[in-house]
C-alpha cells in the first residue's frame, strides 16, 4: 500500500518556548528515520507564506535539545487569518510537495493549521507555550522552564526585599492566563497572587493585609501579579503610599521565555515530536498532540479549540491557605 504522507513540514508559530528545539529536533529525526522527506519552514506561516523553506537533514538538528528559543524562528501572522492567505499557504504547502505539516505554537497557531487542514493538507499540532493556556492539554512546551525561571528570579528578589523590609510586586508572564503566576505564587510562598482569572481589583484589601501583617511583625510582602492584571509599577507606588511600606515592582518579561529547557520540557517536548509524526504517518490530519491524566493522547483541532479550561479553584485556595 502506497503512504500518504512523503514529505513533511515543520514550523514553529506564536510566542517562542523553552524546549520547542527538542520538539523539532524528534519532528526532523523520526520523520527521517521512517523515510520521510522533512522541510523546515521559517519563521512560521510568514515563512511559509515567504516560502522560506529549508531542508532538513539529522545534523541540521544537531545540539539544539539543550538550546532555548527556536531555530526555525517564529512570529504571529496575521495574514493566516484571511482566507487569501490559507488558499496561498495551502498551494505553497503543494507546490514544496508538503502533504504533512507539524505546527507548534498556542490556538492562534492551531486555528492557521485547521485551515490547512480544510484545504487538504495533513496537519498535527504540537502545544507549545510557555503560558499553559492551552485547554486540551494538562502541558505545553516551555511552561516548566519557564515556571521555573520566574521562581527562581522571586527566590532572588526575596532576599533582597527581605533585608530591605521591602514589599515587592513581581509581574510576570501571561496575558491571558494566570498559571505562572498561581505557580510560582504558591512555590515561592507569596502572601498575594493576582491572576485576571480571579482578582477582583480590591487593592484595599491588599493594602489592609499589609498593614495588619507588619503589626504581627511581617518583615516583607510578596505579590506575585500576572502580566493580564498589570499596573505593578502603579500599584506599587500607590502601596507605598497608603502603607509607608518601601515598595518595589519588578517586571520580570522575557527572560521567562528563553533559557535552556529543564528536563520535563526536553522530554516531553521530544515525545510530543515523535508522536505527531507517528500521527501524520498512520494517516491522520486535523490533530492536537496532547498530554492528559499522564498520559500522551491527541484530539481533534476543532474540538480542542472548543475546549475551555480555568485555573484549579483548590489550587488557588491552596496559595491563599499557606500565605499566613
Ligand atoms: O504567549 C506567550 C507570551 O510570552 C505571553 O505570556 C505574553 O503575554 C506574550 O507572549 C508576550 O508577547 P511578545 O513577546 O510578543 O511581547
Amino acid at each position: 500500500m502506497e503512504r500518504k504522507v512523503k514529505t513533511i513540514g515543520v514550523l514553529t508559530s506564536g510566542g517562542d518556548a523553552p524546549g520547542m528545539n527538542a520538539a523539532i529536533r524528534a519532528v526532523v529525526r523520526t520523520g527521517l528515520s521512517a523515510g520521510l522527506r522533512v522541510k523546515g519552514i521559517l519563521r512560521g506561516y510568514n515563512g511559509l507564506l515567504e516560502e522560506d523553506i529549508i531542508d532538513m537533514d539529522s545534523k541540521s538538528v544537531s545540539e539544539i535539545i539543550q538550546r532555548g528559543g527556536t531555530i526555525l524562528y517564529t512570529a504571529r501572522c496575521l495574514e493566516m487569518m484571511k482566507e487569501e492567505y490559507q488558499d496561498k499557504a495551502a498551494e505553497i504547502c503543494r507546490k514544496h510537495s508538503i502533504d504533512g505539516l507539524v505546527v507548534i505554537g498556542g490556538d492562534g497557531s492551531f486555528r492557521g493549521a485547521q485551515t490547512l487542514a480544510k484545504r487538504g493538507i495533513n496537519v498535527v499540532g504540537i502545544p507549545g507555550t510557555i503560558d499553559l493556556d492551552i485547554a486540551c492539554t494538562d502541558y505545553t512546551i516551555g511552561f516548566d522552564t519557564a515556571v521555573n525561571t520566574a521562581m527562581e528570579t522571586i527566590d532572588r528578589i526575596r532576599d533582597t526585599s527581605t533585608s530591605h523590609e521591602r514589599c515587592s510586586v513581581i509581574e510576570v508572564m501571561g496575558r491571558h492566563a494566570g498559571y505562572i503566576a498561581l505557580w510560582c505564587g504558591i512555590a515561592n510562598g507569596a502572601e498575594e497572587i493576582l491572576i485576571s482569572e480571579r482578582y477582583d481589583y480590591d487593592e484595599q484589601r491588599i493594602i489592609n493585609n499589609i498593614i495588619e501583617k507588619r503589626k504581627i511583625g511581617k518583615k516583607h510582602y510578596i505579590i506575585v501579579n500576572a502580566e493580564g492584571v498589570g499596573d505593578s509599577n502603579g500599584m506599587a507606588k500607590r502601596i507605598e503610599a497608603a502603607t509607608g511600606m518601601e515598595t518595589r515592582a519588578t517586571i520580570i518579561g522575557h527572560a521567562q521565555r528563553g533559557g535552556s529547557p529543564t528536563a520535563r520540557d526536553r522530554l516531553y517536548a521530544s515525545m510530543m515530536g515523535a508522536k505527531a509524526v507517528d500521527l501524520l504517518l498512520a494517516g491522520a490530519t486535523q490533530r492536537i498532540v496532547a498530554y492528559k491524566n499522564g498520559k500522551f493522547v491527541d484530539y481533534d483541532i476543532e474540538e480542542a479549540l472548543s475546549m475551555t479550561k480555568d485555573v484549579d479553584q483548590y489550587m488557588y485556595e491552596l496559595a491563599y491557605r499557606l500565605a499566613r
